[in-house]
């Protein structure tokens, strides 16, 4: 979560401090000590909460609208008045993704859904909602099926956006939240997907006290924090019934004005393609239990 203040740039400035693996091996902030599992487990039951308090303090000033999705997903444009498209976005907070959809193609409507009451208040009070176009709802995507009480239809959504969401998520609910999506699409439709990957510098910078598990971190106000590598996330959508039509790892310089630090940042931007069936027969003490059933592309 670096938004605020950060500039992308393509040349490192002399006047910034370049934080790599050396300058932060060097300064003592590399330990591969995990913290203890009741502390992992007692962040997970909360994490609601602290994303909660992190909306009732930043409101909508922290992630800005990101202007970026329709070049990179030239998709989200699709549509026609005879033709409308359905978009879901996932962990949407206060709608700095689906705004800017919203905005640039008239043909789109969006459900979007958060855990974080204040961050769905504030989606609801944005200056752009209607809501013959935007569907915002309080749901937890890690704890169970959307319900039709929510107002998205099974197999009814053309294209879902995980836009620096599915890293906040404990690993256990990776494969079970990938499967609820695949409730919701139409056979072919597609997950639009960017987030951290690991290697990322913001990974490094957690340096002690701050790591859960393998690639797996908490922040300072105790959110969770995943780094994904290509073949975990292609792993866990493909369980889950989806193919993998594009991925790529993004790389940029990001130069924070505020603390005076550069580093190399680095993403993964990927497209699923919802292509079988699969259901969970139980969930209860783990592990999962399901099944697939393959259907045709319609
Ligand atoms: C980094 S923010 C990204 C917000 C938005 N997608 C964007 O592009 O700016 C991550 C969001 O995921 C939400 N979130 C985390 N876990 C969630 C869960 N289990 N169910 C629903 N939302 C969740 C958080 O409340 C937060 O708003």
């Amino acid at each position: 979560m670096n938004d605020k203040h950060e500039q992308q740039q393509t040349k490192t400035s002399a006047n910034f401090r370049h934080l790599n693996t050396d300058t932060l091996r060097a300064e003592n902030c590399l330990n591969d000590d995990v913290l203890p599992e009741e502390e992992r487990r007692q962040l997970e039951i909360y994490a609601q909460q602290n994303w909660d308090k992190f909306y009732n303090i930043n409101k909508s000033n922290f992630f800005k609208d990101r202007h970026w999705l329709t070049r990179e997903f030239p998709q989200l444009l699709s549509g026609s008045e005879s033709e409308r498209k359905c978009l879901m976005e996932i962990g949407c907070g206060t709608g700095s993704t689906i705004y800017p959809l919203v905005k640039s193609n008239p043909f789109l409507f969006c459900h979007a859904f958060d855990f974080s009451k204040h961050a769905v208040t504030l989606v609801h009070t944005h200056k752009r909602y209607r809501p013959d176009r935007v569907n915002g709802f309080v749901w937890d995507i890690s704890k169970a099926p959307i319900p039709l009480s929510m107002g998205v239809k099974p197999e009814s959504v053309d294209l879902i956006t995980s836009i620096f969401v599915l890293s906040a998520l404990a690993p256990e609910n990776l494969l079970p939240s990938a499967i609820r999506l695949n409730h919701v699409l139409k056979m072919g439709g597609q997950v639009l997907f960017r987030d951290y990957a690991a290697g990322d510098h913001a990974q490094l910078r957690f340096g002690t006290q701050h790591k859960l598990g393998d690639n797996y971190h908490k922040r300072s106000d105790g959110t969770l924090s995943k780094f994904f590598t290509e073949e975990e996330l292609e792993g866990i959508f493909r369980e889950a019934g989806f193919e993998c039509s594009d991925m790529k790892r993004s790389e940029k310089l990001i130069e924070n004005r505020a603390s005076g630090v550069s580093m190399d940042r680095s993403w993964l931007q990927a497209v699923f393609t919802f292509a079988s069936s699969c259901f969970i027969l139980s969930e209860r003490n783990g592990p999962f239990l399901f099944h697939k059933k393959s259907k045709k592309h319609s």
